[in-house]
């Protein structure tokens, strides 16, 4: 990854944290994972900070986990720490608001960490999509908690059994977002929403979060979801889904399991 991948910044009381990957729809390496989970540590640890701003750059909000990461821990071939977990954790962990504009399709990851945040502005044409099971891996980032406790089972399952996309419409109708916008209205609303957090009282805003939310619950079935998802990643199947996604191709399953 470039060291801009993830671009850090403030904005006033806001710490953003910005997609700057375009040019592979800001698919999240190993190293950006290390810089958003470092982003989160900063502002746990700054008083200055009142709220986190997860924005993007492109015409994705993100593709989700790199795939060529995936594939290296398929084969063996990935080395070294991996800092998708602390990430992950210091998300579910995080007691200032966070706030997201999505002014693009979130895939994976990227649309999981939606259930993640306090406030979520979302482009009407935007699609959310959970290919876990496509990829031939399980839901990841608490999601199999998350997602049928906001929209329920059924609805929940067309998304991460039968890997159908939810529009941001349909997303803000079923409580994912605040509220779904034209592209270029999404990041200024995102924004002034941020901003309004930033002016409350940041204590009364903190305990209001820490009631609203059972971190406790999430962290746990992350970790369970992450045991599984781990023996997933090194399977046969997927080895073929990500081959199939490199080699431009249908994945074929049928003569596997
Ligand atoms: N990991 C690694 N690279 C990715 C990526 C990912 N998750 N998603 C996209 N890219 C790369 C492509 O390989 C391509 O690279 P190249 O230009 O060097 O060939 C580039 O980003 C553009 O992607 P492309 O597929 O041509 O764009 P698109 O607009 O036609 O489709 C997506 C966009 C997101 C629908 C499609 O890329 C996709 O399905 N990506 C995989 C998403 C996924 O399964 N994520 C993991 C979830 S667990």
């Amino acid at each position: 990854m470039s060291d801009t991948d993830i671009l850090t910044r403030r904005d006033g009381a806001l710490l953003e944290l910005r997609f700057n990957r375009p040019a592979k729809k800001n698919a999240i390496t190993n190293m950006m994972y290390a810089a958003l989970a470092d982003g989160f540590e900063a502002a746990a640890a700054d008083k200055t900070v009142r709220a986190i701003l997860i924005t993007a750059e492109g015409d994705l909000f993100s593709a989700g986990n790199d795939l060529m990461d995936f594939a290296a821990q398929n084969s063996g071939a990935f080395a070294g720490p991996r800092h998708v977990e602390r990430f992950l954790e210091r998300m579910i962990e995080a007691e200032k608001p966070v706030i997201a504009a999505v002014q693009g399709d979130a895939v994976g990851v990227g649309a999981t960490m939606l259930l993640h945040c306090d406030l979520v502005y979302v482009a009407e044409a935007a699609r959310l999509i959970t290919p876990f099971v496509n990829l031939a891996l399980v839901p990841e980032n608490a999601s199999s908690l998350t997602l049928p406790g906001r929209i329920g089972h059924v609805r929940a399952f067309e998304m991460l059994g039968l890997c159908e996309p939810l529009r941001g419409a349909e997303a803000a109708r079923l409580g994912i977002a605040n509220a779904a916008l034209p592209p270029a209205e999404v990041e200024p609303r995102a924004r002034a929403a941020a901003h309004a957090l930033a002016q409350k009282p940041a204590e009364a805003l903190r305990l209001t979060k820490a009631l609203m939310r059972d971190t406790h619950a999430a962290k746990a079935r992350m970790k369970e979801e992450m045991a599984v998802f781990s023996e997933r990643l090194r399977s046969p199947e997927a080895a073929e889904a990500f081959a199939a996604f490199m080699e431009r191709r249908t994945p074929d399953f049928s003569k596997l399991g």
